[in-house]
């Protein structure tokens, strides 16, 4: 059982958490504002030598399909899009803080990070999908909504049997059992961080509840969205980890998001026809 004082350790462990770089904050706060100037973002990544690099590398990769070699960020801009190159430095940034490998979720090296961003491309098919209103945000939120598990990693380790009792024994959800066993979960933990790191409100509430702890939250059509993307990475075994199949599943998302009667099988059906490109966009991010 819980502890204030082992609580207290854990807020305290925020601290110790390597911050983003500032740049990837920078970015978000871009994607987020729909009267950004795209050479804002152009020459923030222009200024970071390795960003740039691999930023090029990934435009002119088969991919693309681009007829000629794009040699500068603000081509790639012009030619692909704002929203594009962003998603693409987003997830290249974000892979350096993701890349580890946490063993209290079972995720080997790279998992853990192959979640965050297959789900947020996933959530930015979804959302357009849906014609939602704040597309960048529901992809950078979906991004980032496991980041509490950076800090909650080797409580969740150390505290293995117990939390594992009570989902295999007592069938408790995940985020339940770590909330149970530790007095908080990765996802209220990913909230309080990105309050720290000085997200949006919207952001840090999106991250805290990706989960739907409440169905009073089913009303908030980005949280679904966030949520449906989560499920079916966890579904298709993407970075799926120990805790990846011990949530319930909320039908209810499906019905938010205008999925028919055969919901599910609908989904699966559009999950495989996205696939290939997803698989796609994944190999083109140069990443080592
Ligand atoms: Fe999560």
């Amino acid at each position: 059982m819980t502890t204030d004082m082992s609580l207290d350790a854990i807020i305290d462990d925020i601290d110790t958490l390597e911050p983003i770089p500032q740049i990837t904050t920078q970015l978000i706060d871009i994607a987020q504002d729909p009267d950004s100037a795209l050479s804002e973002a152009a020459v923030l990544i222009t200024h970071d030598a390795a960003l740039t690099a691999n930023l090029l590398r990934t435009v002119n990769s088969a991919y693309f399909g681009l007829r000629r070699k794009i040699e500068s960020v603000q081509e790639a801009v012009v030619l692909l899009g704002l929203n594009t190159i962003l998603d693409v430095v987003l997830l290249q940034l974000t892979a350096s803080r993701l890349k580890a490998a946490q063993a209290g979720y079972d995720l080997a090296a790279g998992e853990l990070w192959r979640h965050a961003a297959v789900s947020a491309i996933l959530a930015r098919k979804f959302a357009e999908r849906v014609e939602a209103q704040n597309i960048n945000r529901i992809f950078t939120c979906t991004l980032l909504k496991d980041i509490g598990k950076l800090v909650l990693n080797q409580y969740v380790y150390a505290s293995g049997e117990e939390i594992q009792r009570l989902v295999c024994q007592d069938e408790y959800c995940f985020h339940d059992a770590e909330r149970e066993v530790l007095g908080i979960d990765h996802a209220e933990l990913g909230g309080r961080i990105a309050e720290r790191w000085l997200f949006t409100p919207d952001m840090a509430r999106v991250i805290r509840y990706h989960h739907l702890p409440d169905e009073n939250l089913l009303e908030d059509t980005d949280l679904c969205i966030v949520y449906l993307s989560d499920c079916v990475c966890s579904m298709m075994g993407i970075g799926t980890g120990r805790d990846g199949l011990s949530y319930r599943f909320s039908d209810q998302v499906l019905e938010r998001l205008n999925y028919g009667a055969n919901g599910l099988d609908q989904l699966i059906m559009e999950y495989a026809l996205m696939k290939s490109e997803i698989d796609g966009l994944m190999a083109s991010l140069s990443l080592g």
